[in-house]
C-alpha cells in the first residue's frame, strides 16, 4: 500500500514538473533580419500569432538588409554550440546547414498540414532535405521591380513606366534634367547585386540568366551579353546621387516616397515600406517589372536548428504549423509586400502590385522564365555569391571597364567553384 502511494506521488510530481517547466505551446528564439518598418510589421504578425497560442517568443533581430550580418551571427552561434531555435534562411543555405546535420525536420507537421499539395513543387524542393521538410516558407518575393514616384515622373515629363532599358535610361535622363535624383540606391554589395541581376535578366533573358548566374557556365560569364549587362549597370551608376554609398535600402525607398527620386530598383519588400507609411499603390507610388521577360524569385523561409528540450522542440513545431496556416500567410504577406507561398490563399484583399506579381509568376512558370535570385541567396552557394557581390561592387565603385569586369568575374567564379 505504502509503495503504491509512493508511486502515485512520484507520478503526480513529474506531471507537475512537466506542467510548470514546459509551456503548453513552447518557446522559440527567432533569428531574423527584419528590422525596417514594413519588415518589422510583418514579423510582428508571426510573433503575435505565436504568443496568441500561449508560446514564448524571444526576438533576435540582426539589422542589415539582405541578411549578410544575420548569417554571420548565425555561424557564430552555431560554432558556440548555441543555435537559435528558428532562423530566417533560404535557398541553397538550407541545404548547406542540413548537410552539416544542423537542422531538425518538421516532416510530421508538414504531413498533417498537407504541405506537398499546397506549395509550388519548385519551392517545396528547396524546403526539403533527404525528402523531409526542414524549412517552412512564408512568402514569394519578386526581385525585378521598379518603384516610382508619380510626382517626380510628372515633374520630369516622364509619361509612362519604362518597358525597355533604353526607355529607362531616357526617363532617368529626364529626371536628372529636372534636377531630381533618377535612381534611389544604397551602395551595399547586396543592393548592387540586386541591380546587376535585374539587368542580366533584362539584357540576356531568362535562359542567359540561368546559364550565367545559376549554372555558372563559363562561356556565358565571358560573353558579349555579360559585357552589355555591365554596360547597363554602368549607366545605372550614373543615375545615383553622390550620397549613395552605404545607404540602407529602406532609406532609398523613402527618397522615392518623398518624391526626391524617380525610381528605385528593389524587390517587393520595398512595397512593404510604402504600405507601412500608409501609401497607396497606383496613387502614391507606382510599380512595374524591370525591363525584360521573366521573374526573379526570392522566397523567405524559417529553418529549425537542432536544439534540445521539450519546450524548444514543441515551439519549433507550433511555429512551423503557424507559418504555413492560410490565415498567417495572408496577414504576413499583406504587410511584407510579397505574396503567399501557399497557392490556395485568395488574393482578393491584396493590392495591384501583388496581383501583378502573381499573374507574372504563373506566366513565368508557364514560359519557363522563372529564375532564382543570385543576390538573395536562392541560386548559388554562399561562397560563389560572395564572388559575385565583391566584383559587382568593385565595378560599381570604380571605373573598371565592362570587359575587365566580365573577365574578372568569370575568373573569380571559376576559382570559387
Ligand atoms: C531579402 C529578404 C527580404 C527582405 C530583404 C531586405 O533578402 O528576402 O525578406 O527583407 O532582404 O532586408
Amino acid at each position: 500500500m505504502l509503495r503504491i502511494d509512493k508511486l502515485m506521488l512520484a507520478a503526480a510530481l513529474s506531471c507537475a514538473a512537466l506542467a510548470g517547466g514546459a509551456r503548453a505551446d513552447g518557446t522559440v528564439e527567432v533569428l531574423h533580419w527584419w528590422t525596417s518598418g514594413g519588415e518589422a510589421k510583418a514579423v510582428g504578425e508571426l510573433k503575435q500569432a505565436f504568443e496568441a497560442e500561449g508560446g514564448k517568443w524571444i526576438d533576435s533581430p540582426i539589422a542589415g538588409g539582405g541578411g549578410d550580418a544575420a548569417m554571420t551571427a548565425l555561424r557564430a552561434r552555431v560554432m558556440a554550440g548555441n543555435p537559435p531555435t528558428a532562423v530566417q534562411l533560404k535557398g541553397p543555405g538550407i541545404q548547406e546547414w542540413a548537410e552539416q546535420g544542423a537542422l531538425n525536420d518538421v516532416q510530421d507537421v508538414a504531413e498533417v498540414g498537407n504541405w506537398d499539395s499546397v506549395l509550388p513543387p519548385a519551392l517545396a524542393k528547396i524546403m526539403k532535405y533527404e525528402g523531409k521538410y526542414v524549412a517552412a516558407p512564408v512568402n514569394i518575393h519578386r526581385v525585378d521591380w521598379i518603384w516610382a514616384s508619380p510626382e517626380a515622373l510628372k515633374k520630369a515629363g516622364v509619361e509612362a513606366m519604362p518597358t525597355t532599358w533604353e526607355e529607362f535610361n531616357a526617363a532617368a535622363d529626364k529626371l536628372q534634367d529636372a534636377g531630381l535624383i533618377a535612381l534611389a540606391h544604397g551602395g551595399q554589395p547586396w543592393q548592387d547585386a540586386t541591380l546587376f541581376e535585374t539587368v542580366v535578366l533584362g539584357i540576356g533573358g531568362a535562359d542567359f540568366y540561368r546559364k550565367a548566374l545559376v549554372e555558372l557556365d563559363d562561356a556565358a560569364l565571358r560573353s558579349d551579353t555579360m559585357i552589355a549587362s555591365f554596360d547597363q549597370l554602368r549607366k545605372l551608376r550614373s543615375y545615383v546621387d553622390p550620397n549613395f554609398s552605404g545607404r540602407d535600402w529602406n532609406l532609398a525607398t523613402g527618397m522615392v516616397m518623398r518624391g526626391e527620386a524617380g525610381f528605385q530598383i528593389m524587390g517587393d519588400w520595398a512595397k512593404g515600406e510604402f504600405l507601412a507609411a500608409g501609401k497607396v499603390p497606383g496613387e502614391d507610388f507606382l510599380c512595374a517589372s524591370t525591363p525584360g521577360n521573366g521573374f526573379i524569385l526570392n522566397s523567405d523561409s524559417f529553418t529549425f536548428f537542432k536544439v534540445s528540450g521539450e519546450d524548444n522542440l514543441k515551439g519549433q513545431k507550433v511555429l512551423a504549423r503557424l507559418i504555413m496556416s492560410p490565415e498567417f500567410q495572408k496577414v504576413f504577406n499583406l504587410a511584407k509586400g510579397s505574396i503567399p507561398a501557399r497557392t490556395d490563399v485568395p488574393l482578393d484583399d491584396f493590392d495591384i502590385c501583388a496581383k501583378r506579381s502573381h499573374e507574372d509568376l504563373l506566366a513565368a512558370i508557364e514560359n519557363d522564365t522563372l529564375v532564382p535570385s543570385m543576390a538573395h541567396e536562392m541560386a548559388v552557394p554562399r561562397s560563389v555569391r560572395g564572388e559575385f557581390l565583391d566584383l559587382v561592387t568593385q565595378f560599381f565603385n570604380s571605373d573598371m571597364s565592362s570587359q575587365d569586369a566580365t573577365t574578372r568575374l568569370a575568373d573569380a567564379v571559376q576559382r570559387a567553384m
